[in-house]
């Protein structure tokens, strides 16, 4: 993994330095005894212990210094007991570097159908089997520590937006309540974190309060949840302008769920630095591309006889070494193999994405390199 910095000896403690500012965006290291994530970081999302038609070997080649494993998924199938009794999840998924878990939140909002909220947790009925199970604050946090997890995240309600005022403020005051139990619940694991989520939808009166309350509670880092989830772009950006100065500067802060390129530039130059999201394989198993010069759809007839790779600048070999035409045919028939150049070559944009960011903050010229990426896209390259 090039460029990955390897101390020695291994940190036994969880933290965060800053290494550098450019305006808000920052350029940034956590580190933990699995490893170093530098930031700003993109994080591959692996919600069923596999990030998807990819290698870890791969993923890891990529520059992904940490992936994200699902509390909710895994705990239906195959079992949080079950990985442990196998020896955690990172020998499970054979990634031995920083894993992220996310602690069912999402699904209290994506599963809005099969579950039933209450001060004590939410009762969900497996997506898989229908089978009833109840997820308390304290039993996320117990799954994420059978699970192994390097960072761990408290079960929060994420509210679909848009929505009432007053629904959004009931979720985001349960979500404060849920965060100091499962802190309580955490205890003291000086190599491991637990974020807290700022909730509040699209109210920043809301926003500014959870992050305040957060902050309170002295965690080592903080995650901003309940976007992406329906609102505009602007409205996001105008969210991470009010929430992003409340919180500390010395932890580390993550947008979950999010987004596009464009979303990822936005968001660090508001001072955000950790991401996940399942665009980049999830678009590459549809057939969609990200390249330098904007988004190429591969399901499209104009790439029928194209023989030009996506792009031969690349260093990743999907980008380089197939012609459009051919990534068209794989496409078109459905064959794994398109599934799996289209998510190598998207998650290898991603991570070069912030390589490039990482480099410009250290440099002192981010928001000149976000114009000069944004030129990119725009030109396109047909
Ligand atoms: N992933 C994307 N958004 C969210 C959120 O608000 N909460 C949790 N737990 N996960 C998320």
């Amino acid at each position: 993994n090039k460029g990955q910095p390897v101390p020695n000896p291994a940190p036994t403690e969880f933290g965060f330095k800053l290494l550098a500012t450019d305006g808000k965006a920052r350029r940034g290291e956590v580190f933990m005894p699995r490893g170093t994530i530098r930031t700003p970081a993109f994080m591959p999302v692996g919600t069923a212990a596999t990030v998807k038609f990819m290698y870890p070997g791969q993923v890891r080649d990529l520059g992904a210094d940490v992936i994200l494993g699902n509390t909710y998924h895994l705990m239906l199938r195959p079992g949080a007991e079950r990985v442990d009794a196998l020896g955690g999840l990172h020998k499970f998924a054979n990634w031995p570097y920083p894993i992220l878990t996310d602690s069912g939140g999402f699904q209290v909002m994506s599963l809005a159908q099969l579950r039933k909220m209450s001060e004590e947790g939410v009762e969900f009925k497996s997506h898989i089997d229908g089978a009833k199970f109840m997820m308390t604050p304290e039993r996320s946090i117990e799954i994420q520590c059978l699970l192994g997890s390097d960072i761990q995240m408290q079960l929060d309600e994420c509210t679909r937006l848009p929505a009432k005022e007053i629904e959004i403020e009931k979720a985001m005051q349960l979500s404060l309540r849920w965060a100091e139990r499962c802190k309580t619940q955490f205890g003291d694991r000086p190599g491991q974190a637990m974020f807290g989520i700022v909730q509040g939808g699209d109210i920043p009166r809301l926003r500014e309060e959870s992050a305040r309350a957060l902050k309170a509670m002295d965690l080592k880092g903080y995650s901003i949840g309940g976007l992406a989830v329906g609102e505009p772009q602007a409205v996001m950006l105008d969210i991470l302008d009010v929430t992003c100065p409340i919180l500390p500067e010395n932890k580390p802060r993550y947008l979950m769920g999010v987004g596009t390129p464009d979303d990822l530039m936005e968001a660090v130059s508001r001072g955000v630095d950790m991401f996940d999201c399942v665009m980049p394989t999830r678009a590459g198993r549809h057939g969609l591309a990200f390249t330098r010069f904007g988004k190429v759809n591969l399901k499209n007839a104009r790439h029928k006889d194209d023989p030009r790779p996506l792009d031969p600048e690349s260093d990743c070999p999907a980008a380089r070494d197939y012609s459009r035409a051919y990534l068209y045919h794989l496409v078109k028939s459905n064959e794994a193999l398109g599934a799996m150049l289209l998510s190598w070559n998207n998650l290898a944009y991603y991570q070069s994405l912030m390589q490039g960011m990482r480099d410009a903050i250290e440099a002192g010229r981010f928001e000149d390199h976000k114009a000069e990426v944004k030129e990119g896209w725009a030109r396109g390259d047909m």
